[in-house]
């Protein structure tokens, strides 16, 4: 999906000090139109989609939608052409975005964002669904995507990380089977990450498909626990080249002792890249980990994967806005956005 669009982007963003820009517009980080969303009918909407509709395609402002506390029961999708949204709730205990939806993956999603330079921040984002099923709550298909503060909560599936770059601050991610999944090039700093496996679960399944592919996950400072002892697996390779490496992370006894599964296909074994540096925690013993996994034991091997350089993050990571503007486009309904995921 990186294309010469994301490579033109990568360059003008650079640039400026705080600055963005998309095919050529500067964006002012700084500076975003505010819109809220409150259930009680006091914001500018009550639903969190007829927020994002207003908003106007290859818009050149930074949006940052506000959302009053309250469990808000809607399918949110943030279509490919509306760039630099925010979507904030006040803290993820109070603003929650649910729905209940199964089987296929992305029609089943609770939130799915597909523009890039989006952030989510103190968000609770679940598909209620249950066991029994794929049951997506969040999907992530756009570059440089940004999450802080949120929690993804589901059982199978739960956060599919698509493609392109991301990054998860002080996250709380939920899920029994291979609840992180996908084939982006993500960096997941200072998140919890807890599984409700009874037995053979698997946090990660990541999809790296060919050697020339820059994807992968890296979990930094991240804690892992679980429900039962010795019931999940670090992850197993949806695509043969798999890459996702663990570093300074607490791992539980909830981690099975050999760490790592190549899901019933020994290529994997030789292709896939599964690495931990300087973890800890009664999960963390290195000496029963399968043998084709890697422990990275020195600061240059685990150097590339344990910075935000990871996902060229020091080029894109931005700050919260500190001025805010009331909208200069009409605040109305334009749809329902959902006919941006035909095709997918
Ligand atoms: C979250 O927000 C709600 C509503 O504003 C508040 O009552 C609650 O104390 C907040 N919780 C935390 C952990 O800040
Ligand atoms: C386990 O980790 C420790 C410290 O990180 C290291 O010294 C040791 O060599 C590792 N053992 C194996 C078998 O990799």
């Amino acid at each position: 999906m990186r294309s010469v669009y994301a490579s033109l982007v990568f360059v003008l963003v650079s640039v400026p000090l705080m600055g963005g820009t998309t095919l050529g517009v500067s964006v002012d980080t700084s500076l975003a139109v505010l819109i809220t969303v409150d259930q009680s009918g006091k914001g500018d909407f009550q639903r969190i989609q007829d927020a994002i509709d207003a908003v106007p395609s290859f818009n050149s402002e930074q949006v940052f939608i506000l959302i009053k506390p309250g469990i808000y029961r809607e399918r949110v999708v943030v279509p490919e052409d509306k760039p630099w949204i925010t979507l904030s709730g006040t803290n993820a205990t109070s603003t929650i975005i649910t729905w209940s939806g199964a089987w296929d993956t992305l029609e089943s999603t609770t939130v799915s964002i597909l523009a890039p330079d989006f952030v989510g921040r103190h968000l609770t984002i679940q598909n209620a669904y249950g066991a029994g099923a794929q049951a997506v709550a969040l999907s992530v298909f756009g570059d440089r995507v940004a999450f802080y503060a949120c929690r993804m909560i589901s059982y199978q599936d739960t956060l599919f990380d698509i493609s392109e770059r991301h990054y998860y601050s002080n996250c709380y991610i939920e899920g029994a089977t291979d609840f992180i999944f996908g084939n982006a090039l993500s960096f997941f700093e200072k998140c919890h990450i807890h599984s409700t496996s009874k037995s053979g679960g698997a946090i990660t399944a990541q999809k790296r498909s060919s050697v020339d592919e820059n994807t992968g996950f890296s979990f930094v400072s991240c804690k892992l626990t679980g429900v039962k002892s010795k019931s999940v697996f670090l992850g197993r390779p949806w695509g043969p080249y798999s890459r996702v490496v663990y570093a300074d992370t607490y791992m539980s006894n909830a981690i099975l002792p050999q760490g790592w599964s190549d899901w019933n296909n020994a290529i994997t074994q030789r292709t896939s890249f599964y690495g931990e540096y300087k973890c800890y925690g009664s999960g963390a013993r290195n000496t029963t980990r399968v043998k084709w996994s890697h422990q990275l034991l020195t600061l240059d091997e685990a150097t590339p994967f344990i910075t935000q350089t990871w996902i060229n993050g020091q080029d894109w990571i931005r700050s919260n806005p500190t001025h805010f503007k009331k909208p200069s486009f009409p605040l109305k309904n334009e749809g329902d956005g959902l006919e941006s995921l035909d095709g997918y």
